[in-house]
């Protein structure tokens, strides 16, 4: 672990994520901003407090750790000049849009290094949103199944989510698309940056285990996704009006807990560009 000379890190779970304190993120300085990258690296998920930021200075602030994203599906504020934000609404009319564990955009070939989303408006309780720590759920697997798993290769794609029929993301300035996105990505990849391993399959995107037959594929994703489940492996965090989190998409996976469904909740986000995953 890191010692911090300009930020305060404090972690609030065992497998990931901290709280960073004693920082503006619209006025970061350069020794500032190496702590918290470093912080980043290390934590998978950062959390701040009290951030009152422009759109433009969230912008800003994800652009130190790469080119940004602009999401193939979601752009609603695209003619406001801003066709980088993704925003998620909920309310009495709309869901909650991520209910089930997933890590972003793994439809791609190259998906996101990460995020970083400030809550615009936080329900009076609930909606809270929890990360999983895909280290922890690799580690915790015995040599055994770590070693089955590391020649596998899976195929990810928009056929349940983004191109399905009656999946309604017009709120979201979402366009319907039956355009099919498709990418091949390991089960196990390797965090370019810490070295380490980590589970990457997830609920949303990954279709099937390239090579295995439908039931063995089934079989092997319906365990690991119930393993990636083990509350040991996450953190939760309560939004309050500019709350920030950031996370590390190569080795996190989160969902929103889906309480309170009726509440106002308003979060916008800006994503980070990646790499391809190996
Ligand atoms: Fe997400």
């Amino acid at each position: 672990m890191s010692s911090w000379k300009h930020i305060s890190v404090n972690p609030i779970a065992g497998a990931l994520g901290a709280e960073v304190s004693g920082v503006h993120l619209g006025d970061l300085g350069e020794n500032a901003f190496h702590e918290v990258r470093t912080a980043f690296v290390e934590h998978q998920v950062l959390f701040f407090r009290d951030q009152e930021i422009t759109r433009d200075q969230h912008k800003a602030f994800a652009r130190r750790f790469g080119t940004l994203q602009i999401h193939p599906f979601l752009q609603p504020l695209k003619d406001e000049g801003h066709p980088e934000f993704v925003v998620l609404q909920s309310d009495e009319q709309h869901p909650y849009l991520a209910e089930a564990w997933h890590s972003d955009v793994t439809f791609m070939d190259e998906p996101p290094l990460g995020s970083v989303l400030r809550c615009a408006v936080a329900p009076e309780f609930g909606g809270d949103t929890m990360w999983a720590s895909m280290y922890a759920a690799y580690e915790a697997l015995s040599d055994k199944m770590q070693r089955m798993l590391s020649d596998l290769v899976a195929i990810h794609n928009t056929a349940t989510t983004f191109s399905r029929t009656g999946y309604r993301t017009d709120h979201l300035g979402g366009t319907p698309s039956r355009e099919v996105l498709s990418a091949e990505h390991p089960v196990v990849r390797t965090h370019p940056e810490s070295g380490r391993k980590g589970l990457f399959v997830n609920t949303t995107f990954t279709a099937s285990i390239k090579g295995m037959k439908p039931r063995e594929s089934l079989a092997l994703l319906g365990f690991l996704y119930r393993h990636i489940e083990t509350p040991d492996f996450s953190c939760r965090f309560r939004w309050r009006p500019n709350s920030i989190a950031m996370w590390d998409n190569r080795c996190t996976q989160h969902r929103v807990v889906a309480d309170n469904r009726f509440a106002n909740r308003r979060m916008e986000r800006i994503t980070i560009n990646g790499d391809k995953p190996f």
